[in-house]
């Protein structure tokens, strides 16, 4: 495999194939586990995990890499094969998140601005020794009245630019992730207030990008869809979703820039599968469109699952699925019928 970030971005967003997010942290993860009633141990994530990353046709076909939290990176599986050598064995690129998480903007009430530049290089380093060849940065911008500050957009959108260069200098491909949420505090925003700041944050992060020379050519953005919030009186329309997505992007994305991975953010498996199908079908376009999805590929492996070994099968199938369907969508091609008929 080659180790030029150029060629690693194309591999991440190569058509029929996308990214696994499987980083949830402490907090998230145990979230997840709560929702199916298993105890969150460093056995039971490192169990669940080694399940999705053992899904042979999943992982050979459609997953083009698998973002990992700091715990996943350095556990083995039972018979001591390290998780990491599981998935390069697939064909498939490990990635790291690398940030700190988001915490409360000082002076920006309601705002959060994401941590972890400090020390960041040192830990590509060590990163890239475990087998990283890629990672991940998430910034969050919340709708509400008088939200997003333009000191929140511009602070998230710097530090994802810092972030960038220090990943490129260190052989790592960046994803950039400003994340336009769609379920935060408020979310009663409507499809063109969406529009409108996504189009603002994304201007703004290549701004940033350009000025903290990063080369567009070796980086993967993973921006939200253009969406209505999920307490939005009025629910746009799919078609409605995939063309104000697509013109936001045409707006804003350069054309050197290889792949734009989706992050699902709340979207139900089938929403997330459908957008990402309609966008494609529209082409061609500048870049691949791919997905990045954590939540919309996990949800029925991780219920399927349930915790218990004797379900390992049937979660894979379950997960397998899903990564299918995705697959389909990153090329344009699914349809509720092709659902339907592997389900
Ligand atoms: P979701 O697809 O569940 O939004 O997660 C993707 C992700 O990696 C968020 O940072």
């Amino acid at each position: 495999m080659s180790e030029r970030l150029e060629d690693i971005a194309q591999a991440m967003v190569a058509p029929g194939k996308g990214i696994l997010a499987a980083d949830e942290s402490g907090g998230t993860i145990k979230k997840r586990f709560d929702s199916i009633r298993v105890e969150s141990t460093d056995d039971s994530r490192r169990d669940y995990r080694h399940m999705l990353f053992t899904s042979k046709s999943a992982m050979r076909n459609n997953v083009s890499g698998v973002i990992l939290f700091d715990e996943t990176i350095r556990q083995k599986a039972p018979n001591g094969t390290p998780l990491v050598d599981i998935i390069k064995s697939a064909g498939s690129i490990p990635g790291i998140k690398v940030d700190a998480g988001a915490k409360d903007m000082a002076g920006h009430p309601g705002e959060k601005i994401t941590e972890g530049l400090d020390g960041l290089r040192e830990r590509l380093k060590e990163y890239h020794k475990l087998g990283a060849r890629f990672a991940k940065w998430r910034a969050v911008i919340d709708i509400a009245d008088g939200l997003p500050t333009w000191g929140c957009v511009k602070a998230n959108a710097h530090a994802l630019a810092r972030y960038a260069a220090l990943c490129q200098e260190q052989r790592i491909v960046p994803i950039v992730e400003p994340e336009v949420m769609m379920d935060g505090q408020v979310a009663s925003h409507g499809i063109d207030r969406c529009a409108e700041v996504t189009e603002w944050v994304l201007n703004t992060v290549f701004a940033e990008l350009y000025d903290a020379r990063v080369n567009l050519e070796g980086m993967v953005l993973k921006p939200n869809m253009v969406i209505a919030g999920q307490n939005a009186r009025r629910k746009a329309k799919p078609e409605q979703v995939a063309e104000k997505t697509v013109r936001c992007l045409k707006a804003t994305v350069p054309a050197s820039v290889p792949g734009i991975a989706f992050l699902s953010g709340g979207q139900s498996d089938i929403e997330a599968t459908h957008h990402l199908s309609l966008m494609n079908a529209m082409g061609p376009l500048p870049w691949n469109l791919t997905f990045s999805y954590g939540r919309a590929l996990q949800a029925a492996a991780l219920k399927s699952w349930g915790g218990k070994p004797g379900n390992v099968a049937k979660a894979q199938k379950s997960f397998t699925h899903r990564a299918r369907m995705n697959g389909l969508a990153s090329q344009g091609k699914w349809t509720k019928a092709k659902e339907k008929r592997a389900a």
